[in-house]
């Protein structure tokens, strides 16, 4: 099941691949060689490939590793008949030939498509398997993770053009936006985080608060949140120590105070501040590099003061069921693996979680649509002379990165990927107690009728 390849509706996809195409192979050959004797050499070599074809669709039915061999092979064998027809059509030029030989060429052609989604489907289903031992042998991927950003951050930040490293907030309905500036997208969408996470009730700005950024990059969104409350004290946590250090020199070059603005290293999973403590916890595209994301959840309940905010955002996958499919596996898979996550779950997971930790007025939304146009406009911006030298530059990793975008698209277009935001705060202990003695009373009450 895992391959895709050896379900009833496959191996049934497979029998009448295998009826039809020698069938359709061998009447064109037929034709051909009825029509003209020279073509007797050609035909044969198609029908062979006829043949060997339903050899391989009977191989991936039944999930054998040499079909991307077999494909090759008999890609090779029809685009051979088809060069051996062509040439002797072009000699002899008799309108016949020439409808057999058009004939002919569409069934290549139909049997050169077929081959390639074939071995398509084949080499995600292998591809996700591998993906999923590889993850099964991972015992932990922070190390990996902070050697992911301390090697990419400095060429990020460089072809980027920014300290942003989230995606663009373009609008929601009639608000959607595809046009608008990528850099202006990547500050709208922190705008828009924050008036989500206080949209039940506003936080004082001019208030001294304490702020914590979980998963903060090189600290783009540490200084916009100190921007936006100039009296709090903002600390943001990476686990890679050269974001640590090269955002801490950008708050100074913004002329922050160190005492009040500050990057620390620190893991999500065990964040380094006191029970009660923090008034805000923000979270943007970080979690879904989480591990554990439950021990995320009890993490954020701990740290929060009662009533203490926390918004985050991430990169999820659909609902489920329907259960995920071999292509989205794919597309999660290849993410996972370019961007170093430790896996994706559903929306709706973070919200479960987030009312097991004890969390109240949890709310969530998809972001899809107001994300989907950021990857377009990063390549468009990436594909000027000097974007194009930047990736030489940089090389493999830069590269690398360029070349997942499309996994990225794919994903949304697909509506495997969901850009989800979550908005909770945690509610006090007289508020708990509350919530329990009103359950009490409801049970009571039930229990007795
Ligand atoms: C895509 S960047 C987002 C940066 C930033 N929030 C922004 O919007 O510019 C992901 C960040 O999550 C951090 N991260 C991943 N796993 C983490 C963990 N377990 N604890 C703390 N930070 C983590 C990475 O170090 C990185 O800084």
């Amino acid at each position: 099941e895992a391959s895709g390849v050896t379900t009833k509706r496959e191996r049934e996809r497979g029998r009448a691949m295998l009826a039809f195409v020698p069938c359709a192979g061998a009447t064109a050959a037929r034709g051909c060689a009825r029509k003209s004797g020279a073509w007797s050499s050609g035909a044969t070599r198609l029908r062979c490939a006829a043949k060997s074809h339903g050899d391989v669709t009977h191989s991936v039915v039944h999930g054998s590793k040499r079909v991307a061999a077999g494909c090759a092979a008999i890609a090779v064998t029809a685009a051979d008949s088809l060069r051996r027809i062509a040439s002797e059509v072009l000699t002899r030029r008799d309108p016949g030939s020439m409808v057999l030989a058009a004939v002919a060429a569409l069934y290549a052609l139909v049997l050169m498509l077929a081959i390639s989604a074939i071995a398509k489907r084949f080499r995600r289903a292998q591809f996700v398997e591998r993906a999923s031992k590889r993850r099964e042998l991972a015992e932990s991927i922070n190390p990996k993770i902070a050697q992911f950003y301390d090697v990419r951050s400095d060429l990020w930040e460089k072809a980027w053009g920014s300290d942003d490293m989230h995606h663009g907030f373009y609008g929601l309905g009639k608000d959607l936006n595809p046009r608008k500036d990528r850099f202006v997208a990547q500050h709208d969408m922190m705008k828009q985080l924050l008036e989500y996470g206080t949209a039940e009730a506003a936080l004082n700005r001019e208030a001294s608060l304490t702020i914590v950024d979980v998963g903060c990059g090189i600290g783009g969104s540490v200084r916009f949140l100190a921007r936006e409350f100039p009296n709090s004290s903002v600390k943001g946590i990476t686990l890679s120590t050269r974001q640590v250090e090269r955002g801490n020199a950008l708050n100074a070059d913004a002329g922050l105070d160190s005492s009040r603005v500050k990057l620390l290293r620190g893991d999500a999973m065990s964040m380094p501040f006191e029970d009660n403590s923090v008034d805000l916890l923000w979270s943007l595209e970080s979690a879904e590099h989480y591990p554990d994301k439950l021990q995320f959840l009890r993490e954020v309940s701990r740290v929060l003061k009662p009533n203490g905010r926390f918004m985050m955002a991430a990169w999820c996958h659909r609902a489920c069921p329907p259960k995920l499919d071999t292509n989205d596996l794919y597309i999660l898979s290849k993410i996972y693996k370019k961007y170093c996550i430790s896996h994706m779950c559903a929306l709706e997971e973070f919200e479960n979680h987030a009312l097991r930790v004890k969390l109240r007025g949890v709310r969530t939304q998809d972001w899809s649509q107001a994300v989907r146009p950021f990857w377009r406009a990063v390549l468009v911006s990436a594909a000027t002379a000097t974007g194009v030298q930047e990736l030489l530059r940089i090389g493999r990793p830069a590269i690398e990165s360029a070349l997942a975008v499309r996994h990225m698209i794919e994903g949304f277009r697909r509506g495997t990927l969901v850009f989800g935001v979550l908005a909770a705060f945690k509610p006090t202990p007289q508020q708990l107690q509350l919530e329990d003695d009103r359950l009490a009373e409801l049970t009571c009450r039930t229990s007795a009728q």
